[in-house]
């Protein structure tokens, strides 16, 4: 099977690649570079620079290298941007993607996964969040994403469409070899920030707000490897292909850490200190997510393997070792 990764150079992209490659199946990349990073592509795989919505390219990679499904990764993915800017969000993650989503039903091509998040839930007061509650995002980033899901509901409707949309808790860890890795620019993600502290103690780790409604008064979030995400992806495709069906999947450890949990996890991990001091909080964070991953589980068979532990170790690894 060929699956056309889009954003394959980037954080998330660039492990389901590997995953894709493990499993026996040919990934091909498609991305811009704009944040994606040359050297995380894998030598033998075929790549292709150039943005989704460049429906020339598009056709060509479909019809070249006779693509069965599409994993769709490229996305601005930075919360504070997309209230400061979100023209480009709209433009990039909702347009291009209809553009992108046009040219595979042009080609018959039907079989689509799509990175959401649980961003798109906003901020609700549970203690699990379940494909069952409304999504009320609450910035442009993740009505971005709401939006394609929206759209990906009508196209299958329409036009036979089958799609999974899957809504990742918070994205972490890297590969086990500590070759590729998160790598944003600039990095605004918290365990990365953790662990280069440490490295480098001058750049010190804000707490942002430690006086939220929760038990040490930082925000809890859900934590889970980027290996966990690329194997939900195949399940997903397994999943819409063999059942002939579309749908929406929560991914998470269905574990909650604080903000103080993570730095002293990170301490253990590494055995070091993590340069850190409470700040103000950061606008727009929700208290407190965590996954209710159960829907997966029962449909997909999937669960999260890594443990917080696991995924701190493969962070720190990749950390020491990161050449980009
Ligand atoms: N945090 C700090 N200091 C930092 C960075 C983060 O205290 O320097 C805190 C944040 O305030 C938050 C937690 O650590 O409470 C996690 O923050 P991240 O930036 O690592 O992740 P987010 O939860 O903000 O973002 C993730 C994804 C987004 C997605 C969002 C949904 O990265 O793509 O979850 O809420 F939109």
């Amino acid at each position: 099977m060929n699956i056309l990764v889009t954003g394959g150079a980037g954080y998330i992209g660039s492990h389901m690649v590997r995953y894709i490659l493990r499993h026996g199946l040919r990934p091909v990349i498609l991305d811009n570079l704009v944040y994606g990073h040359k050297e995380s592509i894998p030598p033998k795989v075929k790549f292709y620079r150039g943005d989704i919505a460049d429906q020339k390219l598009v056709t060509k990679i479909i019809r070249k290298e006779k693509i069965n499904a599409v994993m769709h990764f490229s996305a601005y993915a930075f919360v504070g941007e997309s209230v400061l800017n979100p023209r480009k969000y709209y433009e990039n993650n909702f347009s291009k993607t209809q553009k992108l989503l046009n040219v595979l039903l042009d080609n018959n091509l039907t079989h689509f996964i799509f990175s959401s998040t649980c961003a798109t839930y906003g901020a609700p007061d549970v203690k699990k969040i379940s494909e069952k509650l409304p999504q009320n995002p609450i910035n442009p980033y993740g009505f971005t994403k709401l939006a394609v899901e929206k759209m990906l509901a009508d196209y299958s409707q329409a036009y036979g469409l089958r799609y999974a949309a899957l809504r990742y808790f918070n994205a972490a860890g890297a590969d086990d070899d500590g070759v590729i890795g998160e790598a944003h620019a600039p990095e605004t993600h918290l365990i990365p920030l953790a662990l280069q502290s440490i490295l480098q103690p001058a750049r010190q780790l804000k707490i942002f707000g430690a006086d939220y409604p929760t038990p040490d008064g930082t925000c809890v979030r859900d934590y889970v490897h980027v290996y966990d995400l690329a194997a939900a992806h195949l399940q997903a495709l397994d999943h819409i292909m063999r059942n002939k069906t579309s749908d929406c999947f929560n991914l998470g450890s269905e574990n909650g850490y604080s903000v103080r949990e993570i730095i002293s996890a990170c301490e253990k991990v590494s055995g070091l200190k993590v340069n850190c001091q409470d700040a103000e909080r950061r606008a727009g964070d929700p208290a407190y997510l965590v996954a209710d991953s159960g829907k997966a589980k029962k449909i997909l068979n999937w669960r999260a393997q890594y443990d917080l532990e696991k995924i701190i170790a493969t962070a720190w690894q990749w950390e020491q070792k990161r050449r980009y």
